[in-house]
């Protein structure tokens, strides 16, 4: 019996199996607005049958995006079209989820493929950035140095964030993602890497935690008790101080746990180009563990589980309680269905809509 395949309940939500599919960008909008791309793009994977479908890293304010082609929620155009979406990943069974996102000084950005580098100043469609302190992501294509947030500028960001919020829940989103990781702003928040104010809002954990803390109260009270509130977060950089960064994400974790958050997503820090990843399967998976044993909150994660049985063995050795499946969704949609036969469920092609499952269980291919 595959571990994988049983039901997740968070709050009142139930989810159909274990598998999600984590926020992955299509960069692929214009001023924010979803288009004919996100809908097919999220109903296609509605339909391959996961659990759980959290849409892409969506900008709270212009300024939040990490590109011109990222999704944003700051308007009601924008929250009429999210709504599309929702429909139809609701209509095919999973659960639809929202990751709402500013990405401080990544952001202003071009699209991956278009270079992934910070847009020169001189181009029209660039922005100015903004992060806890004036200093650059750096490497080779992030040079920008951001304009270091006014106590004002906090303000603003995190009314923006309350502001989508609750634009996602008229939407219809039944689960929220604080996107709270991979250097964007609320990351840089908490890394040395990027924050060095010496004001309430830096140097020590406390402060350090500070405009995490208040972010995350000020959408908690907006956002219904009865729907999950998750958040992803970078607990560790992978750069020489992991056991440092670690012990103060556990105590922060803690403290988002006692907030009110009901789950994490155990993630990387990525505040900088420095860091030396140990990329491979499932690299996450005995992190996780530790963060889940160590706050006594279930907990999601990503990175490399994409073959059936490293998903499987992270759920059946409660290191994760759901286990993203990213990349592996954008080669086959119905992944659902490719993991369900190689893990011995029964009629695994009913994790498709009838139309497909009853000719691929009626004559096996
Ligand atoms: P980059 O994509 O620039 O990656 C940073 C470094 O990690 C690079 O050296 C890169 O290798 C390496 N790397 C990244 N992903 C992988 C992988 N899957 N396997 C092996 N090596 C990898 O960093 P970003 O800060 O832009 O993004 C961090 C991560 O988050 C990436 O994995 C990216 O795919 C993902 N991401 C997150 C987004 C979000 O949260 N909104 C948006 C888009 C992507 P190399 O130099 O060889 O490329
Ligand atoms: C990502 N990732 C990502 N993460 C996130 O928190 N918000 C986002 O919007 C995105 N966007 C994004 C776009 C694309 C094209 C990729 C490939 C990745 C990271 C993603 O959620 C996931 O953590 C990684 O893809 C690793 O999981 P897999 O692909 O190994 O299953």
């Amino acid at each position: 019996m595959s571990k994988l395949f049983t039901p997740f309940k968070l709050k009142s939500i139930t989810l159909r199996n274990r598998i999600a599919v984590p926020p992955m960008c299509q960069y692929m909008a214009d001023d924010g607005v979803p288009n004919d791309w996100h809908l097919a793009h999220y109903t296609e994977i509605a339909k391959g049958g996961v659990g759980l479908l959290i849409v892409e890293a969506t900008a709270v304010s212009p300024e939040g995006r990490i590109t011109p082609g990222c999704l944003g929620i700051w308007n009601d155009e924008q929250a009429v079209e999210h709504a599309n979406i929702v429909k139809a990943i609701k209509k095919y069974g999973a659960v639809p989820g929202l990751q709402i996102a500013h990405a401080g000084r990544k952001a202003s950005a071009n699209r991956p493929w278009e270079g992934d580098d910070h847009m020169k100043v001189d181009d029209s469609r660039a922005w100015q950035t903004i992060a806890p302190s004036a200093v650059a992501f750096g490497g080779d294509l992030l040079p920008q140095v951001p304009h270091e947030m006014t106590i004002e500028d906090i303000e603003r960001v995190k009314a923006d964030f309350v502001l989508a919020a609750k634009r996602a829940l008229n939407a219809g989103y039944e689960w929220l993602e604080l996107h709270f990781a991979h250097g964007y702003l609320a990351q840089s928040f908490f890394s040395t890497h990027s924050n060095k104010r010496t004001d309430e809002y830096g140097g020590d954990l406390k402060g350090r935690s500070k405009f995490l803390l208040e972010t995350m109260a000020a959408v908690r009270k907006v956002w219904p008790e009865h729907l999950p509130f998750t958040m992803r977060f970078g607990v560790l950089e992978f750069d020489g101080r992991d056991e440092e960064t670690l012990l103060e994400s556990i105590e922060l974790t803690n403290q988002f746990r006692e907030a009110g958050l009901d789950m994490m997503s155990v993630s990387v820090g990525f505040s900088t180009p420095d860091a030396n990843i140990p990329w491979g399967p499932a690299f996450m998976e005995p992190i996780a563990k530790r963060i889940k044993d160590s706050t006594q909150l279930p907990v999601s994660s990503a990175w490399g589980f994409g073959k059936p049985d490293l998903a499987e063995h992270a759920v059946e050795h409660d290191a994760l309680d759901i286990v993203m499946i990213g990349r592996a969704h954008l080669e086959n949609p119905h992944w659902t269905y490719t993991a369900a036969k190689a893990l011995g469920v029964e009629k695994p092609a009913w994790v498709l809509p009838a139309p497909y499952a009853h000719w691929l269980e009626r004559y096996k291919i």
